[in-house]
């Protein structure tokens, strides 16, 4: 029997209407509370496959440009819910295929979408993150690390990660992070990754 393939839409949709999100914080995690507090440098912000949405507000708030791109209907109409008028921030869109014109981005911010993609799409991620980071800017946010028996998510490990980023990025920080929700407990990094000139 082919595994359901999470790289689909169809396959958060599923979730989405059932509400079976367990990834799903309730709210803005604190690590990026902090990086907002220490980062007051205004710029443009993306959020790939932002479920929910609650870190749009962040980003605005904090007087960033942000833009967020979600594929499946259901989880953008919750980031409608979630958001109100900042809801009009988020592109229903797929990712990899959206068009950004010229727009290019000093943050991208990661949480619960790189583990969510089967490992095939990692080196895509990679270099679609690569091409829309401003040289200097950064890749940010949460990154799931360790052992999964049942993915996803699919966690990765420091020699996977130096593979994927290191010839676009350079690794500036990285911190275990106290709580989470039970499927990411004790498996999340803050991270922050620096785009290398070309
Ligand atoms: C595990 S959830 C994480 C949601 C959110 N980032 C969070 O932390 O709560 C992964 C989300 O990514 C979305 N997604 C997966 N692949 C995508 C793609 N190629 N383009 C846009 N969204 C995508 C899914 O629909 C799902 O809502």
């Amino acid at each position: 029997m082919n595994e359901p393939d999470s790289s689909q839409t169809q396959f958060w949709t599923k979730r989405w209407e059932v509400g079976k999100m367990p990834w799903d914080l309730g709210g803005i995690p604190p690590a990026l509370v902090t990086f907002l507090t220490r980062n007051q440098k205004r710029t443009t912000a993306l959020i790939p496959g932002c479920g929910s949405g609650y870190e749009v507000q962040a980003f605005d708030a904090a007087g960033h440009d942000v833009t967020a791109i979600e594929f499946s209907a259901p989880a953008v109409a919750r980031a409608h819910e979630v958001l109100g008028p900042l809801g009009e921030k988020v592109i229903h869109g797929n990712f990899f295929k959206h068009d950004f014109g010229k727009k290019r981005f000093g943050l991208i911010y990661e949480r619960g979408f790189l583990c969510s993609l089967p490992p095939a799409r990692w080196l895509d991620f990679a270099a679609r993150m690569a091409d829309l980071v401003l040289p200097g800017g950064r890749l940010v946010g949460l990154f799931l690390y360790g052992n999964e028996p049942e993915p996803p998510p699919f966690p990765l490990t420091d020699e996977v990660a130096a593979g994927l980023f290191g010839r676009y990025f350079k690794l500036l920080s990285t911190e275990s992070v106290g709580h989470s929700v039970p499927v990411y407990d004790g498996k999340e990094r803050w991270q922050e990754w620096e785009r290398l000139e070309d």
